[in-house]
C-alpha cells in the first residue's frame, strides 16, 4: 500500500477527527453526493458526505441506510440550516448513529448544534469570516470548513487564499479547520496543510468521478469547461437579494439575469409585492440543479461547478483521484 508519511503527519488531527485515512472530504453536492459517490469516497479512504438538500426525513433515512450498505467506513451528512424539518433530520442522523453532521447554508438555529451533539455526533460548520468562526466554535462546533468564492455552488465573496490567511493563523493551532474552494491539485492541499489546516474539502474535482451518478452530459460539460466559464450569478437589483451561485455559463444563467430584470419591473409597476418578487427569484433555480445533474439538461439547468473545473478532464474512480491528490501533496511537501 502506498504511504504518504509527510501528508499523513500533517493530516493526523483531521484523520483522527473524521475517523478515516486521508483528511480529504468530498463536500456535499446536492443530487451528486448520494449513496454511490459517498460510499466510494469513504471506501477510498476519504470522507464522503451525503447532501440532504431538500430531502424529507424519510428520504434521508433511506439514503443513509443505503450508504451504510455500501460502506462500513465513516461518512457525514450535510444538512441545510433553513430546512423546515431540520430537527427531524437530526433525529434521523441520530437513529443511524451518523458520526459527523455538517451544517450548511447559514448560522445554525438555536438548539441544533446541541441536538446533534446530544446524539453523540460531531458538528462541522461553515465560517465565512473569522468573527463568525470564533462564535461558532464557542457555540460548540467541533470543526469548521472555510470555503472561498472559487468553489462551486453557493458562495461567499472572499477568495480561499485570503480566508485561509485570515483564519488559519488565528485558529488552526487550537481548532480543526478544513479549507475548501478552488482546490484541484495536491500542491494546493500541501500549502493549506502547512498553514495549519487539518484537512481539505473538494467538490468540483469529485463531481465527475466514475461512481458519481451525474448524467453523462453533465460530466461532459465539466470536461469541456475552463476556469473562466465557472461564473458567479449576478444580483441585478439591490431589492432582490440573490445568494451568488457559481455554475457554468449557459442559457440558464443568462435567463436568470433576465428573470431578475423582469421581476424588478413587475415590482416597479406595483404588479407584485416584495414577498412575491423574492419568491419568484428563489423559485427560478428550484430544481435547476436536478435538471442538469439527473436529466442532463446542461443548457437550461444549473451546472454548478467551481473554478477548478478546468482541472477536471476525465472520468476517474474516486480512489484514483484521492491517490493522485495525495501523491501530489506528498511530492510538494518533500521538496
Ligand atoms: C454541483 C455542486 C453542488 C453543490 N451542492 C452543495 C450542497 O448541496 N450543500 C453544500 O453545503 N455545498 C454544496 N456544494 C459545495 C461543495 O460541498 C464544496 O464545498 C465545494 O464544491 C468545494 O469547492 P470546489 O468546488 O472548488 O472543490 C456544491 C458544489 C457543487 C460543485
Amino acid at each position: 500500500m502506498t504511504t504518504y508519511p509527510k501528508t499523513a503527519a500533517l493530516m493526523r488531527r483531521g484523520t483522527d477527527f473524521l475517523g478515516c485515512e486521508t483528511a480529504i472530504m468530498c463536500g456535499a453536492m446536492s443530487w451528486v453526493s448520494e449513496r454511490n459517490l459517498v460510499a466510494a469516497i469513504s471506501n477510498a479512504g476519504g470522507f464522503g458526505v451525503i447532501a440532504c438538500g431538500a430531502m424529507t426525513p424519510e428520504l434521508l433515512d433511506r439514503e443513509i441506510a443505503a450508504t451504510k450498505a455500501l460502506t462500513s467506513k465513516p461518512f457525514g451528512v450535510n444538512l441545510i440550516t433553513m430546512h423546515p424539518g431540520l430537527f427531524d433530520l437530526i433525529a434521523v442522523c441520530r437513529k443511524h448513529g451518523v458520526t459527523h453532521v455538517v451544517l450548511a447554508g447559514g448560522i445554525p438555529p438555536k438548539g441544533s448544534v446541541e441536538a446533534i451533539k446530544e446524539g453523540g455526533a460531531k458538528v462541522i460548520c461553515f465560517a465565512p469570516t473569522l468573527a463568525l468562526a470564533k462564535k461558532l466554535l464557542r457555540s460548540g462546533a467541533d470543526a469548521m470548513v472555510i470555503e472561498g468564492m472559487e468553489a462551486g455552488g453557493h458562495i461567499g465573496p472572499v477568495s480561499t487564499s485570503v480566508l485561509a490567511q485570515e483564519i488559519l493563523p488565528e485558529l488552526a493551532a487550537d481548532h480543526l479547520i478544513f479549507v475548501a474552494g478552488g482546490i484541484g491539485r495536491g500542491e494546493a492541499i500541501a500549502s493549506y496543510l502547512e498553514m495549519g489546516a487539518a484537512g481539505v474539502q473538494l467538490g468540483t474535482r469529485f463531481a465527475c468521478a466514475t461512481e458519481s451518478i451525474a448524467h453523462p452530459d453533465f460530466k461532459k460539460a465539466f470536461f469541456r469547461a475552463s476556469a473562466r466559464e465557472a461564473v458567479a450569478s449576478v444580483q441585478v437589483d439591490p431589492r432582490l437579494p440573490v445568494i451568488p451561485v457559481r455554475a457554468l455559463k449557459n442559457k440558464g444563467t443568462e435567463e436568470f439575469t433576465a428573470k431578475q430584470r423582469e421581476v424588478a419591473a413587475l415590482l416597479d409597476a406595483g404588479e407584485v409585492d416584495m414577498g412575491e418578487a423574492q419568491l419568484q427569484i428563489e423559485h427560478f433555480w428550484a430544481g435547476a440543479l436536478r435538471r442538469a445533474v439527473i436529466e442532463g439538461d446542461v443548457e437550461n439547468g444549473s451546472v454548478m461547478a467551481g473554478q477548478s473545473v478546468g482541472m477536471v478532464t476525465k472520468e476517474e474512480p474516486a480512489a484514483d483521484i484521492i491517490a493522485e491528490l495525495m501523491s501530489q501533496c506528498e511530492a510538494a511537501l518533500a521538496r
